[in-house]
């Protein structure tokens, strides 16, 4: 069975159960990046949104139209009926959404549990709902190496550490604006990054034709 297949089929939701008692606003490296780079989205996809609570902030914080797709049944119920959301039941290799429908796409942490024959499929959807001059941010696990862990909540589950901005940048038509690299556990206790528990904010420019020199 595909890993999508387990995630849309209730492994998303108890994704959303773990976590829905946070705080309502965490620090959001997403949200920050943006704010560091004077960015105000007009139109904003989140993939991988649970239940949209970056894209309330997104909303809020820079008066953005917002959208998100999600696996989660509940994770989308409870945006649409709580707060308003405009959130669709879906996984990334398939976006329902009309071409250049949006100036920036987040993925938002979640490549990292996709199904390694997605991975092309999820690029070329992301850069199809994605208007040229419009931007990439990538937000997720880093490793230099490709690593694969058991993912701690379900036996037979990967999650796949890798550079995912290289799902954009072989193309010189991406070009990366922003980049930081964070610690992934949150023990205070920890002085040194393991090679495999950093993650990445990073903001891609597209601009199909700007990447070539002219001859
Ligand atoms: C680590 S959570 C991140 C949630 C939120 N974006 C954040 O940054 O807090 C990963 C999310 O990706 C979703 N997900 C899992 N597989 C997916 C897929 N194939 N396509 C899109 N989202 C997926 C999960 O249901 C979960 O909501």
């Amino acid at each position: 069975m595909k890993q999508k297949e387990i995630f849309f089929g209730g492994e998303s939701d108890k994704w959303f159960e773990r976590n829905r008692s946070l705080k309502d606003s965490p620090p959001d490296l997403v949200v920050d990046a943006l704010h560091d780079m004077g960015i105000r989205p007009l139109s904003l996809l989140e993939i991988g949104a649970s239940d949209g609570r970056r894209l309330r902030r997104v909303k809020d914080e820079f008066n953005s139209s917002v959208s998100g797709i999600e696996p989660s049944e509940k994770a989308v119920a409870t945006a649409k009926s709580r707060y308003n959301i405009d959130l669709h039941r879906a996984t990334a290799d398939s976006l329902p959404f009309q071409d250049s429908s949006f100036d920036c796409v987040v993925m938002g942490f979640c490549l990292y549990l996709c199904d390694r024959g997605d991975l092309f499929r999820i690029a070329l959807e992301a850069d199809r709902v994605l208007s040229d001059q419009g931007l990439m941010v990538i937000y997720d696990f880093y490793a230099d190496t490709p690593v694969k862990k058991a993912y701690h909540h379900l036996q037979g589950i990967w999650s796949y550490k890798m550079d995912y901005r290289q799902m954009f940048l072989w193309n010189p038509g991406y070009r990366e604006i922003y980049y930081r690299a964070h610690q992934h556990s949150l023990s205070g206790l920890v002085t040194e990054v393991a090679a495999d528990d950093r993650i990445i904010v990073s903001i891609l420019e597209k601009n199909l034709e700007n990447g070539y020199m002219e001859r």
